[in-house]
């Protein structure tokens, strides 16, 4: 079982629509029983809130649900109990490896460094238009699938 944890700032946009579209690739290709999936919030700014409803309309647009999910901060047990820690910025990143503790094995990176035809950067489209909205959810999908391309064919 692999254990994945998508980090943005708010929880409500990117790493929210990470977490549903990462489990629906997961479950396009049946391998439910292979991942654990969650996500979190470098802030303590929207602890307990539903994904942005721009977030939820726009993935919900291409199949893909954010239903139940709710907003919560990052914690120091996160360290422990996740294999990766995919950061949608730079600035996601580096806060959480201020925070992560020594003992801590979870690999901490830049999620769309696992894609080849993008910026290293989901940009938060919190301020923006629905244009942004489209433009996370086509980068995390393509991150996903390269992801999952690329875990297959290590553990084939
Ligand atoms: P997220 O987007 O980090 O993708 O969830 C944001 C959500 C809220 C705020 C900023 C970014 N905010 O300033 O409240």
């Amino acid at each position: 079982m692999t254990k994945v944890l998508f980090l943005c700032l708010g929880n409500i946009c990117r790493s929210p629509t990470a977490e549903a579209v990462f489990r629906a690739k997961v479950a396009h290709r049946g391998l439910e029983r292979l991942f654990s999936i969650d996500s979190a919030g470098t802030s303590d700014w929207h602890i307990g809130s539903p994904p942005d409803n721009r977030s939820a309309a726009a993935a919900k647009e291409r199949g893909i649900s954010m239903e139940g999910l709710t907003a919560r901060q990052l914690e120091p047990a996160d360290f422990d109990r996740f294999d990766y820690i995919w950061a949608m910025d730079k600035t996601n990143l580096r806060d959480a490896e201020a925070l992560q503790p020594a003992s801590s094995k979870a690999r901490l990176e830049l999620f769309m460094s696992y894609a080849t035809d993008w910026p290293n950067e989901v940009p938060d489209p919190y301020y923006g238009g629905n244009q942004g909205f489209e433009r996370v959810l086509d980068m995390l999908e393509d991150a996903s699938d390269c992801f999952l391309d690329k875990s297959m064919k290590t553990s084939a």
